[in-house]
């Protein structure tokens, strides 16, 4: 039955478009037979005169008679005057049959370059009818994003403002518009990293301050120039002398030192109340300290985490953390030093320096004569131990940009490869949204969308990419992120063209109508997305135009359609300048890396909690106020790393 419909319908629907096309090939041949005749008639009567026209006619009636009747008279008009001739005569006549012969091949010629320009005018109508019946097939976009070629983007962009020097993959961001940010976001191994290589070498030729986030140590290898540049990592022997009092300066700056250290975690399922509690006492501890000539973090670490409360308690007396830590909340005090304990242990890892020559994030930021790299690197295998220093660090950065002068020329790039790798950064979102007047161009590299909802919640998630102009999308495996960056790549508005054919057992009923429609289409479908090959990527740069030139109707119109791109990563070989990570020298002891790396994770597990309590003898008397610090030239306070030996410090550094 199924077999016999089919058959039906491809008969019904192939007959009807015989007979549509018949009708159209008939219209056609009549349009040139129209023509050739409408032409050459006209030619003729343009090019061959009456008089030779008169002769033509009446050698072709001498030609007609002639065939029944050779002395049949036929009349020629010449030159006004009347001759008779007989049909025979006429037609053996010698200046006749010359003069036949050249009007003859004058209208030889005329019909046939009217034939030619007749069959000419039939197929371009032939093509014109083709192309118009394709254009039906085709939807038409109206306004919106489409999918172009890198060529289009490159032309696209410099039809309305100028191209920036920074390109990805050549082609060009709006000038200025890195202070809109540009988020890389891909599943791994896609190649993101390499992209951010590219901008990283555009950084270096341009001259401009970097702060670079550096999980795994693989963009220190290649940039890093210890003449130069500063890194950040307690762990690795080139980290910078940093202690927190140098990046202080009043009571808010330790506040918000301590809102680092001490994120409020997103999903609300930590009392808040702990959190602010623990963040107050660490700021008005460390406020406290600041006058103290011999403080170190080892200190103040003693007195908020493993001191008697009573010598905490004497350190906050008479400040608003006073009450934090009184005997008559014990178990509030003991759940804030939960809260402590578990978020500063890490400080435990920077070095105490006593140098003076100590370096401050804040003095170097608003530092414009300098333009060297700030890194901040981490190694995976202690990665979630500096997380929250490395976070703080990064914070204090963002927060300083955001504390200078505005200034339009100024350029700061923060590198954020992997930003979910850290925690909530308090002033991040801010920054999305404001560090662009102070110079601050922010890079964020995500693996996964959602990863960055679970840290900043699904709001701050939003914003943070809404904040993003430049975007680069590489393949996501998974349904919802593909989704999604098809989402975030746009849609286009598309007139769609819709063909239905009806038949029936009556030719009447046969029919085919075509409609229009409005439909929404994504520029990119989450399924292109998917089936993204390596190190290819959608790139979209969103349209900028000009404030001065935002009048111009003529610019506005040409962003209402914008084209995205696809472009290719390419693979450059550069120089590896310094190792990723180097192993602190207190460290150094052990023969190779990997061993230390094993000593190490040994010690870690293996260390017990009474380790770690130190002797209350180590403790200072706690000063009145900050303004009676006490010199404590005798005082015993903890030995530093220093002075102990490698052993030791590679057990204390994992002691905590
Ligand atoms: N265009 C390319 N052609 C060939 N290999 C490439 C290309 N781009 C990058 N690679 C290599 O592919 C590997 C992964 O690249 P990359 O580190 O940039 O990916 P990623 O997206 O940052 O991954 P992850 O999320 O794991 O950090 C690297 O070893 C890199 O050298
Ligand atoms: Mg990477």
């Amino acid at each position: 039955m199924s077999n016999l419909k089919s058959f039906t319908r491809g008969g019904q629907t192939l007959l009807h478009n015989v007979r549509m096309a018949e009708q159209i090939f008939y219209w056609i041949l009549w349009l040139g037979i129209f023509s050739f005749l409408s032409i050459s008639i006209v030619w003729i009567l343009i090019q061959i005169t009456a008089e030779d026209r008169n002769f033509i006619f009446t050698w072709c009636l001498a030609k007609f008679f002639n065939i029944f009747n050779p002395n049949a008279i036929v009349n020629l008009k010449s030159h006004g005057e009347i001759y008779r001739f007989t049909a025979h005569y006429l037609l053996n006549y010698p200046n006749a049959i010359r003069n036949a012969h050249r009007i003859f091949s004058e209208v030889d010629g005329i019909l046939f370059i009217s034939f030619i320009i007749s069959i000419t005018l039939s197929c371009a109508m032939a093509i014109s009818l083709c192309i118009k019946g394709k254009r039906f097939e085709k939807s038409k976009l109206i306004s919106g994003r489409y999918l172009a070629s890198k060529r289009v983007v490159i032309k696209a962009i410099k039809s309305i403002g100028k191209a920036s020097d920074i390109k990805i993959s050549d082609v060009p961001i709006f000038k200025g518009s890195e202070r809109n940010h540009i988020l890389i976001n891909g599943t791994t191994g896609m190649g993101k990293s390499e992209a951010i290589r590219q901008l990283l070498d555009q950084i270096k030729a341009r001259g401009d301050k970097a702060v670079i986030y550096d999980k795994n140590g693989s963009f220190t290898e290649h940039y890093y120039n210890k003449e130069e540049d500063i890194l950040l990592n307690p762990l690795d022997e080139r980290c910078t002398p940093w202690n927190i009092w140098t990046e202080c300066q009043d009571a808010a700056d330790f506040d918000q030192i301590a809102a680092s250290l001490m994120p409020m975690p997103a999903g609300g399922n930590v009392d808040p109340h702990w959190i602010d509690g623990a963040r107050t006492v660490f700021s008005v501890s460390a406020l406290r300290m600041r006058k103290d000539k011999n403080k170190s973090l080892k200190k103040l670490l003693a007195y908020l985490l493993t001191a008697e409360t009573t010598q905490l308690r004497a350190l906050l007396k008479n400040t608003e953390a006073e009450t934090l830590v009184s005997e008559k909340i014990i178990k509030s005090t003991l759940s804030i030093k939960t809260v402590l304990a578990t978020k500063l242990k890490m400080l435990k890892h920077i070095k105490d320096n006593k140098t003076e020559d100590l370096f401050s994030i804040r003095d170097w930021i608003s530092d414009d004569t300098k333009n060297n790299w700030l890194f901040i690197t981490s190694k995976s295998s202690k990665h979630e131990t500096l997380k929250p220093l490395i976070s703080t660090w990064i914070d204090i950065a963002v927060n300083a940009v955001m504390s200078l002068e505005e200034n339009p020329d100024r350029r700061v790039w923060f590198i954020l490869d992997e930003l979910t790798s850290l925690h909530r950064l308090p002033y991040l979102m801010d920054a999305f949204a404001e560090i662009r007047k102070f110079g601050g161009c922010l890079v964020p590299g995500l693996q996964n969308y959602f990863q960055l909802q679970d840290i900043y919640g699904q709001n701050g998630a939003k914003s943070i990419v809404d904040l993003c102009n430049t975007r680069l999308f590489f393949r996501a495996p998974s349904a919802d992120s593909s989704k999604w960056m098809s989402r975030e790549i746009g849609q286009a508005d598309m007139l769609e063209m819709r063909e239905g054919v009806s038949y029936g057992a009556n030719t009447i009923r046969d029919g085919v109508n075509i409609s229009t429609q409005e439909v929404k289409r994504p520029a990119v479908s989450e399924t292109e997305i998917m089936n993204l090959p390596n190190f290819n990527a959608i790139l979209v740069v969103s349209p900028s135009i000009d404030a001065k030139k935002s009048s111009n109707e003529k610019l506005k119109d040409k962003t209402i359609k914008w084209p995205v791109c696809k472009i290719n990563i390419a693979c450059k070989k550069r120089e590896t300048k310094a190792k990723g990570y180097e192993i602190a020298q207190s460290l150094s002891s052990k023969d190779s890396l990997d061993g230390l790396i094993q000593y190490f994770e040994s010690v870690e597990t293996s260390a017990q909690p009474e380790n770690f309590t130190p002797s209350p003898d180590e403790l200072i008397e706690p000063v009145q106020n900050e303004f009676e610090v006490k010199e404590e030239s005798d005082e015993q306070v903890p030995e530093s790393h220093d002075n102990q030996d490698d052993a030791m410090n590679i057990k204390e550094v994992f002691e905590l």
